[in-house]
């Protein structure tokens, strides 16, 4: 079914250059945007930057330029990346544009109007160098938490936005609404802030201390506060082009910018009678040796330098793989081309030049033709192809990327099993005609796989299906995608999709000591490997075996499953509901056939398993370290 899908990034700060964490939001917008184009819906898929406010001011200034000027240049930088990254937004909005600053002027006036804005005195803790208030809470022995200076009481005229008076409403929204705030975690974080009374928002900073921003429409000597003005480039961009795309969809945000997505923008929505997005879905940081990146702590990844050494697709495939949506994740570049080796180079990129090869060796380099070769067969390709593609949907539809991707690759290495099992290369002289139907369904097969990896790869998917006779992925509907290779179309013999990488990361040289020592492993190391706490849901004997459970366990923002050799110690009814301790960054594997996503811990006590269980209540998810 095809419908309206509108989806965002935040818009980002001007005051310092993009990196891997900015990279992150607006490569998994386009990713779901180009799957929900893929899937038929009309699209429309915003970002731009946040270009006001004190932050922005300052660099500027420490840059020597006017602050439009500096916000000129830096647009332009965030604007290559972006082309250099394959992001196809339909607009892009800056904040200083007049499409949007008429716009928040207008909606001011209205709630200004309405009396939702009213004038009052500030009170506050006022650091004069930095030039900012600070609450009570905030400083520490009477001075700034920012330069550690000594902190002023400063009262000051402000306006305030009466934020306070929608909080039952807002409750009410996100208990009514599961989907609105996304992961639940986030979601039952919200509920656990609005658990304190809400205040009201201050809207304003005066001119004489903050010129740079949008003019209060009803008092000149005010600017509006930078993130009034910013959250609402999500209404004024399509409503600036006439379309009416409002309510979002999605809004896909950091987790740091949680507040003022749920809190603030649905109670200004609310107050300016407007609709609510259907979804803000709070990412995961990047993080770096387990810290976030970040400028300020100068650990941060720049986009550029991963695309140009290992291209955009490779690049984004990574991000998408690696990160399980709203948690937090290592980057390592290690960890990228171990990825891309194993799983875009051996299993993907092996599969499509093998094929072509075979293609020429048995079917004179055309694609054979589906009727000629059917015989009455099982029709393998489109037959795997509609549940594979329609259990990926859901995963997307679920924000589930990487699971997606798992199954994507699972059907990549099954594409894989089905060339070994018929063996073109054996049965090419005994059964032609049984061989020419084989590789059409394993083109089939490949191009369906294409197909559905191109919203995380465009370049290279694409390249896959014009080779195969397809122009463009979005121009046939999901079901036909197996039927659409056109039969007798000539292809090349060989093709390189994803060379080999060789690893070349400078090693940081460990300590004499630890080098010396055998069986020692370097805190790095032992970092890559992610324990967290999980909750089993369920616990049943696994077919056919003394030894194994399989267990679903809760995860906090995921469930998994997974198989566990306790079953000789366990009773499984009496396992549900524990909060156990598991690994869960390993490659999934097949126990006895099957699948599992993690290793349940349990000490070896002479051979007998025991389980290891927290000191006390655990959130499930929480990650040990
Ligand atoms: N300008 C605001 C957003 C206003 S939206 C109305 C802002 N900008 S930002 O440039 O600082 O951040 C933009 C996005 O990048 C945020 O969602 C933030 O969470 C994300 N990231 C910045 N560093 C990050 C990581 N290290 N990892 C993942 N994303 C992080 O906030």
């Amino acid at each position: 079914m095809s419908g309206k899908f509108y989806i965002t990034t935040p818009i980002y700060y001007v005051n310092a250059e993009p990196h891997l964490g900015h990279a992150y939001s607006s490569v998994i917008a386009d990713v779901f945007a180009r799957y929900h184009r893929l899937f038929g819906d009309d699209t429309f898929f915003l970002t731009g930057t946040d270009e006001h406010g004190q932050k922005v001011a300052e660099a500027a200034a420490e840059a020597g330029r006017t602050p439009l000027a500096h916000c000129d240049l830096m647009v332009q930088r965030y604007k290559n990346v972006w082309e250099k990254l394959n992001i196809g937004n339909d607009d892009f909005i800056r904040t200083t544009e007049e499409r949007h600053s008429v716009r928040v002027q207008e909606i001011l006036q209205r709630l200004w109007d309405a009396g939702e804005i009213y004038e009052d005195e500030y009170e506050g803790w006022y650091c004069v160098p930095e030039e900012r208030f600070w609450t009570e809470k905030d400083i520490s022995q009477g001075n700034c938490p920012s330069c550690g200076r000594e902190v002023t009481r400063l009262t000051e005229k402000n306006y305030f936005f009466r934020m306070g008076k929608y909080q039952d409403w807002l409750i009410n929204h996100i208990k009514q609404n599961p989907r609105f705030i996304l992961p639940e975690t986030r979601r039952n974080e919200i509920l656990g802030f609005l658990n304190q009374p809400l205040g009201d928002l201050c809207i304003s900073r005066p001119v004489e201390r903050l010129s740079w921003g949008i003019p209060l429409p009803f008092n000149d000597k005010f600017v509006v506060y930078v993130w009034f003005d910013a959250l609402f480039n999500y209404y004024t961009a399509p409503q600036s082009r006439g379309e009416d795309w409002w309510p979002a969809s999605v809004h896909l945000i950091g987790k740091d910018i949680l507040t003022t997505h749920c809190v603030y923008w649905p109670t200004m929505l609310k107050a300016a009678d407007l609709e609510l997005p259907e979804t803000i879905f709070a990412t995961g940081w990047w993080l770096f040796n387990q810290v976030k990146m970040s400028k300020s702590l100068g650990n941060v990844v720049e986009p550029l330098a991963m695309v140009d050494k290992y291209g955009a697709d490779a690049f984004r495939f990574f991000l998408c793989r690696e990160m399980s949506l709203g948690q937090d994740a290592s980057f390592s570049e290690e960890a990228l081309v171990k990825r891309y080796n194993s799983e875009l180079a051996n299993d993907l990129g092996n599969l499509y030049s093998r094929l072509l090869k075979l293609v020429h060796t048995y079917c004179e380099g055309k694609i054979p033709s589906r009727e000629s070769n059917e015989n009455g067969k099982e029709k393998r390709g489109i037959d795997i192809a509609r549940p594979f593609l329609a259990s990926a949907r859901l995963h997307i539809d679920e924000f589930e990327l990487n699971s997606a991707l798992n199954i994507h690759m699972a059907y990549v290495r099954g594409i894989n099993k089905f060339v070994e099992d018929t063996a073109p290369w054996k049965t090419g002289k005994t059964d032609p005609e049984g061989t020419r139907y084989n590789l059409r369904i394993a083109l089939e097969d490949l191009a369906t796989a294409a197909y559905s990896l191109w919203p995380i790869m465009p370049d290279k998917m694409g390249e896959i299906l014009r080779t195969l006779g397809i122009e463009d992925p979005l121009n046939i509907p999901e079901d036909t995608v197996a039927m659409s290779l056109p039969d007798g179309y000539a292809i090349p013999e060989k093709a390189a999709l994803f060379p080999r990488i060789k690893l070349e990361i400078p090693k940081v040289p460990e300590t004499p000591d630890i080098k010396s020592v055998d069986n020692l492993v370097s805190i790095d190391d032992f970092r890559k490997t992610k324990i967290q706490i999980a909750k089993i849901l369920s616990a049943s004997p696994a077919p056919k075996s003394d030894k194994l459970l399989i267990l679903e366990v809760d995860l906090g923002d995921e469930k998994r499953q997974l198989v566990a050799g306790i079953a000789e110690h366990y009773q499984p009814e009496t396992l549900i509901g524990k909060s156990v301790v598991i690994v869960t960054n390993l490659k999934p594997a097949k126990i006895r056939g099957i699948e599992s996503n993690g290793m349940l811990l349990a000490a070896d006590d002479n051979g007998k398993p025991v389980i290891i269980v927290p000191d006390d209540e655990t959130t499930p998810g929480s990650v040990i370290s």
